[in-house]
């Protein structure tokens, strides 16, 4: 059963725990998320992202999603990760992802809140829910550096849209750590925790350690987001001919 992630996020808020948010990227990776959900009984978060649009299109990423998302025996969010595309974003929106997030956060705040408000009254208007990101959670292995979110620019940032939930740069950045695991900012995820009223997401959630993301998850976050850790364990697996 596909759902929207609005109620999810929320029951995860109000209870201190995250929900895994996993990118796929082909068949194999869909039906190993869904049978690890399935096993756990527990919903889970299936993401699509813009960036991996040379991996797999979003028109056959929906086939995939709606195809094992519709059968699956737990509930299954199909997200739309990292639209920066506002086009794009809406089509998606339109086409059967019941989830998307619109990211803007590389511009600067007047046009992130523009293009998110724009985004965001569309998927309302279907019911879907929307993510959006203010400060920037960048990638380890490219000059796309992480800028930390102020508490006051979430606070109006999340007002100003209404989105439903909101990525946090906290100390994660996206990909494989040069060393050891990242330096979270606990006390600035518990001010913005204590400022921002809606959900909270980690992105970046890759070989993070389990003891900052459960204490992440304590402090305020809903949504940890896993692709790097995946990819890597599939690509090892094919490498050994397991798969
Ligand atoms: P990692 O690849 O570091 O796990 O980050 C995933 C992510 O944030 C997807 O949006
Ligand atoms: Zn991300």
């Amino acid at each position: 059963m596909i759902i929207n992630s609005k109620d999810l996020l929320k029951q995860a808020q109000n209870h201190a725990f995250a929900f895994p948010h996993f990118n796929f990227w082909d068949s194999n990776s869909i039906r190993a998320d869904i049978a690890a959900a399935e096993k756990l009984q527990l919903p889970v978060i299936l993401a699509w992202a813009q960036k991996h649009s040379s991996e797999i299109g979003i028109e056959d990423a929906l086939m995939l999603g709606k195809f094992y998302g519709s059968k699956a025996k737990v509930p299954v969010v199909l997200h739309l990760d990292h639209g920066t595309d506002p086009e794009l974003v809406k089509w998606g929106a339109k086409n059967g992802f019941s989830s998307v997030m619109i990211d803007e956060s590389d511009k600067d705040f007047d046009e992130n809140v523009r293009i998110t408000k724009d985004v965001t009254k569309l998927a309302h208007s279907l019911g879907l829910s929307v993510e959006a990101e203010i400060g920037h959670v960048g990638d380890n292995n490219s000059e796309d550096h992480s800028k930390y979110t102020e508490v006051d620019a979430a606070k109006r940032f999340a007002k100003l849209t209404s989105v439903d939930s909101l990525a946090v740069s906290i100390g994660t950045s996206h990909g494989v750590y040069k060393a050891g695991t990242p330096q979270i900012n606990f006390d600035r995820l518990q001010d913005l925790k204590s400022n921002v009223k809606i959900p909270l997401v980690l992105h970046g959630g890759s070989s993070s350690g389990d003891a900052n993301l459960t204490k992440a998850a304590e402090f305020g976050i809903t949504k940890v987001n896993i692709y790097t850790d995946l990819a890597n364990t599939s690509l090892k697996a094919a490498t050994e001919k397991k798969i």
